[in-house]
């Protein structure tokens, strides 16, 4: 039998008194990519945010073994998982560098992280040419880019990203998950991928889960999910 590297079942979340998530459910395997499908509004962030130990929550969620719930963000991005957030959030008054170096805060061998400065600069080349900027003085897409380049200098197992696409060029779009698939095969790095265009969910992950109003409905591998009529319909357009 296998266990999954990440488990949630039946996770509920709250902000303050109000709930919003009912019953989410998911199960991911080590080395595997999982995305999480829904319209607006679904819980697809509070997910990730319950994952991360941001939100209030209830139920089960374990990664390797270990439960994350009533844990802090600094202790759970201690265990290996970085989170790419919604909107980004890079820290603009700081140099390309110094957000990487930001992301590497807990790692204490210095040829190491300059190999992953490096591999980060190898796989986003924007980067490189602007290494000394300011981030906020990046494009938005260059940005994305250094967001998930500050979330692999923690060397994590699993990446959480939250709708990576929004408001990018679609040429940037295939850049930016044309390196996150090159992250999952080169370091085997599990992910959960929230992404409005399931199209390019699609292209990345193995399976998905559809959330409806804080609840996930549906679950299954990506052929099956693409083979459906409903789910077309809803989220591939066609
Ligand atoms: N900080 C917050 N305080 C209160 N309610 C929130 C907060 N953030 C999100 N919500 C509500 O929680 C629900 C789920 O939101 P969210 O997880 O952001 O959905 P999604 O990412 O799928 O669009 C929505 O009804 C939203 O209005
Ligand atoms: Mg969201």
């Amino acid at each position: 039998m296998t266990t999954n590297l990440l488990e949630l079942e039946d996770v509920t979340a709250s902000y303050g008194h109000v709930q919003v998530l009912y019953g989410v459910s998911l199960g991911l395997e080590d080395g595997g990519a999982v995305g999480i499908l829904g319209a607006n509004g679904a819980g697809k962030t509070t997910t990730l945010r319950a994952i991360s130990g941001m939100v209030g929550t209830g139920g089960k969620i374990t990664f390797d073994g270990e439960s994350l719930v009533g844990k802090r963000p600094d202790q759970v991005a201690q265990l290996g998982i970085a989170h790419v957030p919604e909107g980004r959030g890079t820290l603009g008054h700081l140099t390309v560098k110094e957000n990487l170096l930001v992301g590497a805060y807990q790692r204490k061998n210095r040829a190491e992280i300059a190999a992953d400065i490096d591999y980060c600069l190898d796989l986003f080349p924007n980067l490189a040419m602007r290494i000394s900027g300011s981030a906020a003085g990046l494009s938005g897409g260059e940005q994305q880019m250094l967001a998930v380049a500050r979330g692999i200098m923690a060397r994590p197992r699993l990446l959480l990203l939250d709708e990576a696409s929004l408001g990018l060029a679609p040429s940037t779009t295939r850049e930016l998950y044309d390196a996150v698939a090159r992250l999952r095969q080169e370091w085997s790095l599990s992910m959960l991928v929230v992404e409005q265009n399931a199209n390019l969910a699609f292209s990345l992950v193995d399976s998905a889960t559809v959330l409806e109003t804080g609840r996930s409905v549906l679950s299954g591998p990506k052929d099956e999910l693409m083979g459906r009529d409903d789910i077309r319909r809803a989220y591939l357009g066609s």
